[in-house]
């Protein structure tokens, strides 16, 4: 931001908190509360769900902030015409809807996006769903989820950035900035909302809701980091999460939303509950009623309650008792004026209903095919099977449950958006002169193997098969937790019948979660992991498979190879007896007696079309001290990468420490950087990294909040996954 901008932004913040007094000083007690409530749409018929009469009968007494999940432009109008033109003060309402990867145009899923290991892609996605979004009316999107996760049962993996915090940390701030830009009241951006904070991804079991108990080292440096990212980029909203912390609910958490978001963070922005989460408190057991679940949340630092009612229910009681006091209130309802001022909604509360975008543009599918190319994952590759040579490849068999489905965009779809293009179609596309047969052979759920023979048969005639399966949409997102991570119904069954034929044979993943790869998977010639790809599914794939687009993308999860070992992770602690593959033979080691030991795939695992070849780590210094890095000093790590193949293509160069001696056990591994790096064959690049007392010190169990960076020896690994050897040692005195 330009010395000018800055002083335009100071401007207008002062502008804005002189209004925001004004209108407190005009508001009553129920107008008051009425900004702290957020009602439904009728589009959602869930739980508590939509009532457009209430919503109405609610902004014409001005008593109403905001309306989720308005669909269209037209909608907003009216409703923010009844809020504007027919209420006392005229406060316009706040629209949000959950735009998790895309409006119209439907990106892969996070998960997915995770995988390209670069933070453009998800920035693609947010600039535009942002700007299909705002045009239909929509000023706020819950997203970008920002929940690490260590969990690949728990259904909303799907939506996160996987296990790791620093790759969480870069993504998240990359999509508020691709949603927010540098002017909020910009005709196509959205507010951003940091969500579920906090530790969400750390629900036991991972069922989704379920209890989470977290120390606060690790609260601090596994779950935080990305929210602290957000913060930092200038989110303008935080959504609370479903779960306790550690007994605390996090709805009712002031450890977490005032001590750490706004009195440590000075995040000054709106903390909005999630769906009737302050109610969900009674069943917490941390609410005798709804009038405790809104003190407790209102007083621990929630400001807008969503679907249910409390707040409205309950405040002026809680204000004559004093349990909630006017200068908390004023706070809260200060905080939701200051969101609609920053997208100047008091100026400008219609949107232009002929500029709204209608649907995918031919610009928008085509960054949504590039961000699916770059987020698929070759997992095998057998003897050169692909890329197809489309000049060689007279027949082939596109078998399996989504091979002709357009069931591929994933969880956090919105109504209306088309469907993706399938596979088949893709296929056909890119191999004009190529026979190309279907044969469905299993459904994606069902066990019935009657369709199987008609695959094999279909596999048996060509000269190469792909073999599209995995798990519908369905069964990822949230609430859909699955206790088997295997392929569903016969489907394991339909590729060991195809691959027996001999035929070469590709599988192609979809999923909205890491899937246990079984013994099928030495069966076939080649894997490629292409999540829910979204609306260029097919075309994305086509271009994979016929090597138009080099696979370079990484795992952000870890796959395992039995859902017996979860949770399974790459940034695990190292613990008091490690198993050692070098040593087998040792029995009283950390380990499974009926499964091989570590994961199918690990984080940060991915093939290419090409080789790449990268060197060991060079340090700008060897030795630095703690009270340099403190003060800001930092060492620059340098990573030679070469392109040893016959093709241009990426590679993810990685850089890892590991603090293998600290008063707190570290992770044996934690990811400090990733360079996604085009490469010609034979070129070369030095590869840079900057790491500073953040990326080398860790937080400590004191609730305070204390960081540390202790003298002593950090590993520093590089190289193209988490299993990575390269190693040079820093020494910090
Ligand atoms: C849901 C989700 C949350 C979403 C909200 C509004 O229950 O937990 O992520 O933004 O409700 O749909």
């Amino acid at each position: 931001m330009s010395g000018h901008d800055h002083q335009n932004s100071v401007r207008n913040d002062h502008d804005h908190e002189s209004r925001i007094a004004d209108l407190l000083a005009q508001m009553t007690v129920e107008e008051k509360l009425g900004q702290l409530q957020q009602l439904a749409w009728a589009w959602d018929t869930g739980p508590g769900g939509g009532d457009t009469a209430a919503a109405e009968a609610a902004a014409r007494k001005g008593l109403l902030g905001s309306v989720l999940n308005v669909v269209g432009a037209e909608a907003s109008n009216a409703l923010q015409r009844i809020a504007v033109e027919e209420s006392r003060l005229g406060i316009p309402l706040v629209f949000g809807l959950d735009v998790i990867h895309g409006y119209h145009t439907t990106f892969p899923i996070p998960l997915a996006q995770a995988a390209a290991f670069d933070p453009a892609v998800t920035a693609a996605d947010a600039e535009v769903s942002a700007r299909e979004a705002r045009s239909n009316g929509i000023h706020w999107t819950f997203s970008p989820m920002m929940d690490v996760t260590h969990e690949p049962r728990w259904g909303r993996i799907a939506e996160s950035i996987g296990e790791d915090p620093y790759l969480t940390s870069a993504y998240a701030a990359a999509k508020v900035r691709g949603y927010q830009g540098d002017d909020l009241a910009a005709s196509d951006r959205l507010a951003a909302c940091a969500k579920h904070f906090a530790a969400y991804g750390g629900a036991e079991g991972g069922r989704d809701y379920n209890t989470v108990d977290v120390s606060e080292q690790r609260l601090r440096n596994l779950y935080l980091p990305p929210f602290k990212a957000a913060v930092d980029a200038g989110a303008a909203t935080v959504m609370a999460a479903f779960n306790t912390i550690s007994g605390v609910p996090a709805h009712a958490n002031s450890h977490t939303l005032s001590g750490i978001l706004k009195e440590s963070w000075g995040f000054d922005g709106v903390v909005v509950s999630d769906w009737t989460g302050v109610q969900e408190l009674i069943a917490h057991g941390s609410a005798a009623d709804e009038a405790e679940a809104a003190r407790r949340s209102l007083t621990a630092g929630v400001d807008m309650e969503m679907v249910s009612t409390t707040f409205v229910d309950h405040g002026r009681e809680l204000l004559a008792s004093g349990a909630l006091t006017e200068e908390r209130l004023d706070d809260a309802v200060a905080r939701v004026l200051r969101l609609k001022l920053r997208l100047g909604l008091f100026e400008r509360p219609y949107v232009e209903e002929s500029a709204a975008i209608t649907g995918p543009t031919l610009a928008a599918r085509a960054a949504a095919r590039e961000a699916a190319g770059r987020c698929m994952v070759l997992l095998r590759n057998e003897a050169g099977t692909l890329p197809f040579d489309p000049a060689a490849l007279r027949s082939l068999a596109v078998v399996g449950p989504f091979a002709d489905s357009g069931d591929l965009l994933g969880t956090w779809t919105l109504p209306g958006a088309p469907e993706a293009v399938t596979v088949l179609a893709g296929l056909r596309e890119a191999l004009p002169d190529t026979e190309i047969t279907h044969a469905e052979g299993a459904s994606a759920e069902g066990t019935d193997p009657s369709g199987i023979a008609a695959a094999v048969a279909a596999a048996e005639a060509a000269d190469a098969v792909v073999l599209v399966v995995g798990e519908a949409p369905a069964l990822s997102g949230e609430a859909a937790v699955r206790s088997e991570l295997g392929l569903p119904g016969a489907q394991e069954r339909l590729v060991a019948e195809v691959a027996a034929t001999g035929t070469p044979c590709v599988v192609l993943l979809v999923a909205g979660r890491p899937l246990t790869i079984g013994a099928w998977a030495d069966q076939v010639q080649a894997v490629v992991m292409a999540w829910h790809p979204g609306i260029e599914a097919g075309t994305a794939v086509a271009d994979v498979l016929t090597g138009a687009v080099v696979p370079g993308g990484k795992l952000p999860v870890t796959f395992p190879r039995s859902v017996g070992q979860v949770p399974l992770y790459y940034n695990h602690e190292r613990t008091g007896r490690p198993y050692d593959p070098a040593a087998p033979e040792v029995k009283y080691v950390s380990r499974y007696l009926d499964v091989e030991d570590g994961p199918a795939y690990p984080f940060g695992y991915g093939l290419s079309y090409t080789t790449f070849e990268t060197g060991a780590p060079r340090l700008d210094h060897e030795r630095i001290t703690a009270a340099a890095l403190e003060a800001g000093a930092t060492v620059e790590v340098t990573v030679p990468v070469r392109n040893t193949g016959d093709r241009t293509a990426d590679e993810v160069v990685q850089l890892y420490v590991q603090d293998p001696a600290a008063s707190i056990a570290q992770p044996v591994r934690r990811l400090r950087g990733f360079s996604r790096v085009r490469l010609a064959p034979g070129e070369e690049r030095q590869v840079r990294f900057t790491l500073g007392a953040e990326d080398l010190g860790f937080w400590t169990e004191d609730p305070a909040g204390v960081f540390l960076v202790e003298p002593g020896e950090i590993h520093l690994h590089t190289g193209t996954s988490s299993r990575t050897t390269a190693t040079r040692t820093l020494l910090i005195t």
